[in-house]
């Protein structure tokens, strides 16, 4: 019956922006484990995408962040000025900032304990999280080169301004780089349905659904084991859904196709 409200309230722009705040918000407040860095499904690359060399250790979240590696490689971010919307615990802006070497990165987020947790936990030179909302980005006209964007905007109150926001703070031939999930094929014709009428141009979209279930898959046993140890008995269950473990409603639907997961690359003209 909560899930049945939840869903009907889901169709209103306030309720979503009210639900994403306060769900990460108070994920980072009450679960500040400074080793648990990304929020993401991960992401096992392709046969064709260069290998990288990763530690084996269950503790680094190696598909979360291979997610963001694929992701960023997608454009040349060398002494570039980086933006990423919806940066939750800060992971993959580490790792981003280490290893692609832009002269900038900043990770905005909404959630202000997920800020203040990953100005904690991360110290890259370079790199600052900011409180703020996709919908109204706290930065100027044309002063970024590229925007990062994983596995956020299915959360946002209207997507279609934080796609204008975002064409907004990229200078001419910036480069959004976004990927995220739809519950349902027809809401995934709506995201790519905005994104066309957004201004920017689509230089590549990719079905990535088979590579999140496989990695899904591949850490289902170390994510459970996390699982155990971080969240009280009693919300396991639910969190166990949150996390897509093997066996949520979660997994089930992108492994049969009626949650399908897309990588977007777009420029700025
Ligand atoms: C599923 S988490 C992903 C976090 C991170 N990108 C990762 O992959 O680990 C979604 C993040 O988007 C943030 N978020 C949701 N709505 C937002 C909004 N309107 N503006 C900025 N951030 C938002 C949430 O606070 C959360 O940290």
């Amino acid at each position: 019956m909560i899930k049945f409200i939840i869903q009907i309230f889901k169709r209103f722009a306030w309720f979503k922006r009210f639900n994403a705040k306060v769900t990460y918000e108070l994920l980072a407040k009450h679960i500040p484990a400074e080793d648990w860095h990304f929020m993401n499904y991960g992401y096992t690359p392709n046969s064709n995408e260069p290998v990288l060399d990763i530690s084996d250790d269950p503790k680094v979240q190696k598909y979360s962040l291979q997610m963001y590696h694929y992701l960023a490689s997608k454009a040349d971010l060398q002494g570039k000025n980086v933006l990423e919307v919806g940066s939750g615990r800060g992971g993959g802006a580490r790792h981003v900032a280490s290893f692609f070497k832009p002269a900038s990165y900043i990770g905005l987020d909404i959630a202000a304990s997920a800020v203040e947790l990953a100005n904690k936990i991360h110290q890259v030179p370079g790199l600052k999280f900011i409180e703020g909302s996709a919908e109204k980005i706290p930065l100027a006209d044309n002063s970024i080169d590229v925007v990062l964007n994983v596995e956020s905007c299915h959360g946002y109150g209207c997507v279609d301004t934080f796609l204008k926001e975002v064409k907004r703070v990229l200078k001419p031939g910036g480069k959004l780089l976004m990927v995220d999930f739809r519950n349902s094929p027809e809401n995934m014709a709506i995201f790519q349905g905005q994104i066309k009428n957004s201004g920017l141009h689509q230089l590549s979209q990719e079905d990535i659904t088979p590579n999140v279930v496989q990695s899904i898959e591949a850490e289902d046993a170390s994510k459970k084991e996390r699982i155990q140890k971080l969240i009280p008995a009693r919300w396991q269950k639910l969190f166990n859904e949150f996390a897509g473990v093997v066996g949520s409603r979660f997994y089930e639907t992108l492994k049969n196709g009626t949650r399908p997961y897309y990588r977007f690359v777009l420029v700025k003209n």
